[in-house]
């Protein structure tokens, strides 16, 4: 009986364990899919109105596509879109352009950073 009972602790303490790791192995096209994707597109298939399209957005300047009507803070941003920008406009949009029209970050730097490695390309 302690036997069983050990055994079924050591299970549970083991899942526990494992879980983290497995959400820290995502790919950046999980992550897009889960979390960009209802607004944003990230080739150049057709949609995603909702957002800037964000084919070929690494490298790109900020609020750029001529297409897409932008907010006013976030045109004002100066700059491109690199690791170091995006990791910061992922993290808190509102705190990167303050009253922009797109309200939620990603609160996990490894997703994060997943996220900028599928944007450099996301075909991969
Ligand atoms: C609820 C809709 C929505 C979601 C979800 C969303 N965004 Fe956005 N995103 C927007 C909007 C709207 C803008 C335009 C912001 C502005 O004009 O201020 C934008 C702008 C951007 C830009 C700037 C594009 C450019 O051309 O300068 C990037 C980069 C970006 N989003 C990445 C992401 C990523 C990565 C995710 C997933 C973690 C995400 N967004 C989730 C709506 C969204």
């Amino acid at each position: 009986m302690m036997r069983s009972l050990f055994g079924i602790v050591f299970v549970l303490v083991s899942c526990s364990i494992v879980a983290p790791e497995v959400v820290a192995q995502t790919s950046g096209r999980q992550v897009f899919s889960a979390k960009c994707a209802t607004c944003h597109k990230a080739n150049n298939s057709v949609g995603g109105a909702v957002a800037p399209n964000l084919s070929g957005v690494y490298g790109r300047k900020i609020a750029s596509l001529s297409d897409y009507q932008y907010s006013v803070p976030l045109k004002h941003q100066q700059g491109t879109w690199d690791d170091h920008s995006l990791d910061a406009y992922l993290a808190a949009p509102q705190k990167f352009a303050p009253g922009g029209k797109m309200a939620d970050g990603v609160s996990d730097p490894k997703q994060r950073a997943a996220l900028v490695k599928y944007l450099k390309s996301p075909q991969d």
